[in-house]
């Protein structure tokens, strides 16, 4: 479907990558942005530039609440469904919780979409669906084992994306991120954390070899992926890989950091058992299950959507560094994990 002169309505579209669409679908013409967000990680500085459209109306409210959600989401043409519990740790801990808004909160989207005869819905999936990589690049035809409680909670959004399309007709498409980067990413993860870090003349704490194996894809590439299975009419029901295809390790990418701040500084290596800090970067603990290798194939979508990946590792992490220098306060916060 085309997005010009079309209703948006985007949950989690105050967020890093939801707030990045609200731009694009007023780029592209949309008559209105719906943003609905209950604000627990997003901000409405991400929609600075989005608001002075006069197109984009914010609505606090939770995918939780069933109501207020269907409620808003009344006239709505599209719905991009991007608000998610996204911290692991948070899943681990709170398995119910992680299952309440990312799967409770997707059959709700679903099923305001129906009731209110929404034309087409984007479901914001994960690379988490895979688990341990079997093999790379790792494609859409891999065992879906995820190993997280947060790979288990989307995976279960994307089957029920998947099988109301079956069973209604009502087109939804999947898109399963890598690593996605760019201005206006959250603090904590590994490259928020180098470029912070080298930001103030610290060294990049790398956990074990530094020789994990990364998919990064920058926010523009992930935007141009949802505008490709919006406006493409034959890929209803169906779910997509969007990474940038490339593997990049740990070390290379600290490498490429202190690049681009003309940096001297050395990695510093550490090897903090899983679930605790370093004593050189206390604010942040090494994940539980840590990914060894992630890197995500994009045959598919490039035959089936005409997805190209287009900016580069190293012009992004500028780009994202670039946005960093001018909005500091956006990592003061506690890093997420
Ligand atoms: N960032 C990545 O690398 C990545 C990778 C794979 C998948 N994803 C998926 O993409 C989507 C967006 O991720 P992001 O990186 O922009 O995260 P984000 O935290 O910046 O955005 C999520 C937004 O959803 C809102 N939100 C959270 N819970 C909500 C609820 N119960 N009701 C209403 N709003 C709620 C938050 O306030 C935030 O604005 C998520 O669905 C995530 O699972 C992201």
């Amino acid at each position: 479907m085309e997005i010009k002169n079309k209703v948006i309505f985007v949950t989690g579209g105050a967020g890093f990558i939801g707030s990045h669409l609200v731009d694009r679908f007023i780029q592209e013409g949309a008559e209105k942005v719906l943003v609905y967000d209950n604000f627990s990680s997003g901000s409405l500085g991400n929609l600075e530039q989005a608001k002075e459209s006069g197109k984009v109306e914010v609505i606090e409210g939770d995918i939780l609440d069933y109501k207020k959600l269907e409620k808003s989401m009344s006239g709505a043409d599209l719905v991009s469904h991007h608000a998610a519990e996204l911290e692991v740790f948070t899943g681990i801990k709170n398995i119910p919780h992680d299952m309440k808004v990312n799967i409770e909160g997707t059959v709700n989207v679903i099923n305001a979409c129906l009731e209110n005869e929404v034309k087409k819905l984007i479901y914001a999936s994960s690379g988490g669906v895979y688990g341990q990589a079997k093999y790379l690049p790792e494609d859409e035809e891999h065992a879906l084992l995820p190993h997280w409680p947060y790979g288990v909670s989307k995976l279960a959004g994307e089957k029920y994306c998947t099988m109301i399309t079956q069973l209604h007709g009502f087109p939804t498409v999947s898109l399963r991120y890598s690593i996605v980067y760019g201005p206006r990413e959250w603090y904590g993860r590994v490259l928020t954390m180098f470029i912070k870090r080298v930001s103030e003349g610290k060294p990049p704490v790398i956990f074990g070899s530094g020789e994990q194996r990364r998919d990064f894809v920058y926010v523009n590439d992930v935007i141009e992926a949802n505008v490709l299975a919006i406006k493409n009419n034959s890929v209803n029901g169906d779910y997509f890989n969007v990474s940038s295809g490339k593997a990049t390790s740990v070390k290379e990418l600290a490498e490429l950091v202190l690049k681009a701040f003309n940096s001297d500084l050395k990695p510093v290596y550490d090897d903090p058992p899983e679930g605790e800090a370093s004593p050189y970067q206390p604010e942040r603990k090494r994940l539980v299950g840590e990914l060894i290798d992630f890197v995500l194939d994009t045959k598919k979508p490039r035959d089936k959507l005409g997805y190209e990946p287009k900016t580069g590792l190293e012009e992004g992490i500028k780009k994202e560094i670039e946005w960093y220098l001018k909005n500091r306060q956006a990592w003061e916060r506690e890093p997420r994990v």
